[in-house]
């Protein structure tokens, strides 16, 4: 049993404080879902957890079993059990999904073969398996050749970045049912940003926490879904801001 904390996390982007203060924990096998308004921060506690540059840490921690993850380098981070989908995944010429894999400490025995296999069940064509990373892939495409990762990398926790925007109905149900299968088979904590409740129809959520304003304002169980479906995000708007 794995545990991810995330507390008082402040970030600044561009001169602005945008995450002021976020605390979420979770465990193995859980499935968290934050949501909240345009430009509440999300994609920036995505964006930190990756260690990408411009994100500058101003204070707070995110530990995986104790363990400080911001002190690590991105493939330090996915080496220990850290695994990312960003909103807007970056094409990368020259580097196949199998290099990815192997630098992010994949096991090297049967790895294409098992890739394969994981493509199929996400139906995947697999000869994108043998294309650069992202490069002239379509938008369902990409989330599913990261379903390919995640099954072969079998992270301790997986944070995906609204992977469902842009998607298909189809690549939408593939994805979250390699996710839900995922918390069952190797019992992977998944942290899911997203703005639509058809997700959580296949990937049934554990919590769901509303980010405003670069904190989590509310944490309840799946039932808040449909009190944000009906209300919005107002009632949770902080009050002086
Ligand atoms: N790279 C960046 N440069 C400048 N501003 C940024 C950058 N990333 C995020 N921001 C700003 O931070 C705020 C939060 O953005 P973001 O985390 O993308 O929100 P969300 O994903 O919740 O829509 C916004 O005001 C956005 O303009
Ligand atoms: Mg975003």
């Amino acid at each position: 049993m794995s545990t991810l904390t995330i507390a008082g996390l402040r970030v600044e982007v561009a001169g602005k404080e945008v995450l002021k203060g976020f605390d979420l924990s979770m465990q193995s096998g859980e499935v968290h879902v934050i949501m909240g308004p345009n430009g509440s921060g999300k994609s920036t506690l995505a964006h930190a957890l990756s260690g990408r540059p411009g994100y500058k840490v101003l204070d707070g921690s995110v530990k995986i079993d104790g363990v400080e993850i911001l002190d690590l380098s991105p493939t330090e981070r996915a080496r220990h059990g850290l695994f990312l989908a960003m909103q807007h995944p970056m094409e990368v010429p020259g580097v196949r999904p199998i290099d990815l894999l192997l630098a992010a400490g994949a096991d090297q025995h049967d790895l294409r073969e098992r890739m394969t296999l994981e493509a199929q069940s996400v139906e995947l064509r697999t000869e994108v398996l043998d294309r650069f990373v992202n490069v002239d892939l379509s938008g369902g495409e990409r989330k599913r050749a990261e379903m390919v990762q995640l099954a072969i990398l079998r992270p301790k926790f997986a944070m995906l970045d609204e992977i469902d925007s842009g998607l298909d109905v189809d690549a939408l149900g593939a994805v979250a049912r390699r996710l839900s299968l995922a918390t069952s088979e190797w019992n992977c904590g998944v942290l899911a940003i997203t703005h639509f409740r058809r997700l959580l129809q296949e990937l049934t959520p554990t919590m769901i926490h509303v980010v405003t304003d670069g904190r989590v304002v509310a944490t309840g169980g799946p039932e808040l879904a449909d009190v944000l479906e009906r209300d919005g995000y107002e009632p949770f708007r902080p009050v002086n801001s």
